[in-house]
């Protein structure tokens, strides 16, 4: 079982970070397959770092490309991401101490975390990048 495929509805229009977003569902979609296949700590584990540190480095880039074109509401933007990075450490600390294990839950967590993010609020410097012609 997939976490989710990818489809048009979660384009932004921007060519990199439609890239960086498709990465970020790739691994989750890894992040599933482990799971439901009953890998061992050890790999759920590696995956769900690679996940939460791709995740800050997308961020990052992303920060940047509204910082660079005078995105105006990059400040409200950076404080969401703030949070969505607080919220998958902790997962990942709690899982890599023992105190919990990936479950259909954690992935539907995940899911919503980064498409909730996606639909809801980068879709928002799609249409203004787009109009300083960036694609
Ligand atoms: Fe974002
Ligand atoms: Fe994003």
């Amino acid at each position: 079982m997939a976490a989710f495929n990818w489809s048009d509805k979660y384009s932004v229009n921007v060519a990199e970070m439609d890239a960086q977003h498709k990465k970020l569902v790739g691994l989750l979609n890894e992040l599933d397959e482990a799971m439901s296949q009953g890998k061992g700590r050890t790999i759920v584990g590696r995956i769900l770092s690679g996940l939460v540190d791709y995740a800050a480095t997308h961020f990052r880039d992303e920060e940047s490309l509204m910082e660079r074109h005078g995105f105006a509401d990059i400040e409200a933007h950076k404080a969401l991401h703030d949070k969505l990075t607080a919220q998958a450490t902790s997962l990942n600390a709690e899982f890599q101490a023992g105190s919990i294990s990936v479950t259909i839950d954690t992935m539907n967590f995940l899911t919503n975390w980064l498409t909730d993010h996606i639909l809801g609020t980068d879709s928002r410097y799609g249409a203004y990048l787009n109009g300083k012609g960036i694609y």
